[in-house]
């Protein structure tokens, strides 16, 4: 009896070690193929996610910009206002003419990112222009939520240029990661001190490859294919097609890999908030008040705090 317990209790041991030093992979919750939607004064986009959901917490909105004629996106998104929210634009193609109330005005070209914290209140308006030479407009808009405690912070624009963002190629340039947010191999992305410590990574990985990579446990990730495809976890059940989302269950490492094609993802993750939504158009606050509040303030001119 004595002997097959110590037996037993040795296979234990080794079991709870071998637990321990290997990685959690991530697996795959659900994909979801991205959905046409009007937005803005008539602008057609694809969504790949809208809406507030404890496994993408803290994002709320992913909208994928792609389209080479001028009349899908010309109309743009005139002046609007945001509050408790920020937005993070991503261009690949074409440029965004943004402005706000402030007085405050840029473009975001190809390859720059703008990291835009709303937090009290800005009134802007982002409008897509056409290209001297081609018409093409490719580009991503993601919406972070603000704790509480953030959501009537002063808003803050930041502006990076494609030339700050490092690329670092791993396995034998097998993989190129482009680093908006968030550390790789000691490589720090330009975008730091962001209150729910987002990772924001453009990943290309080339046919019949494998990327590792870790993130915190307790934190909620998802990929988005921008083009190609591929597995998106260890069981490679499914080949995950282009303008896809993959919704991540929890774990330290997600697990990429390719067949014949090679694919490119954004792998986006972050800190969850875990507090209540009240979400009315382009404004997230904690409760119904809060939110009655923004709209009333934005009819009577006080929405703005900031000066
Ligand atoms: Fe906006």
């Amino acid at each position: 009896m004595s002997k097959s317990f110590n037996f037993y209790k040795g296979k234990i041991y080794f079991i709870i070690r071998v637990e321990k030093t290997m990685d959690k992979i991530r697996k795959i919750k659900v994909t979801l193929k991205s959905r046409q939607t009007l937005e803005g004064a008539g602008v057609r986009l694809k969504r790949a996610f809208g809406y507030a959901d404890e496994l993408l917490d803290p994002f709320l909105l992913l909208d994928d910009f792609h389209s080479d004629d001028p009349r899908d996106y010309i109309a743009g998104f005139p002046w609007h206002p945001h509050r408790g929210i920020e937005t993070i634009t991503y261009m690949l193609y074409g440029k965004i003419e943004h402005g706000d109330s402030l007085g405050n005005g840029g473009v975001i070209e190809a390859g720059d990112v703008q990291w835009m914290t709303a937090g009290s209140g800005i009134i802007h308006q982002e409008m897509p222009k056409k290209g001297k030479n081609d018409s093409l407009l490719w580009g991503f808009q993601l919406w972070a939520n603000l704790p509480a405690s953030h959501k009537m912070m002063d808003p803050k624009y930041r502006d990076v240029k494609s030339s700050q963002i490092p690329e670092v190629s791993l396995n034998e340039n097998k993989v190129k990661v482009k680093i908006v947010s968030g550390e790789l191999n000691g490589v720090k992305g330009p975008m730091e001190d962001i209150i729910t410590d987002p990772e924001y990574l453009d990943v290309t990985l080339i046919p019949h490859t494998e990327f590792n990579h870790p993130i915190n446990e307790g934190y909620n990730v998802f990929a988005y294919t921008i083009e190609g495809e591929g597995y998106f976890d260890d069981k490679k059940e499914e080949l995950v097609g282009k303008e896809t989302l993959v919704i991540y269950r929890d774990g330290d490492t997600v697990n990429i890999s390719t067949l014949e094609d090679g694919v490119r993802f954004l792998l986006i993750s972050g800190k969850p908030i875990k507090e209540p939504v009240a979400w009315r158009g382009p404004i997230v606050m904690n409760t119904n008040e809060e939110l009655s509040i923004a709209f009333e303030e934005y009819q009577n001119g006080t929405f703005i705090k900031h000066k």
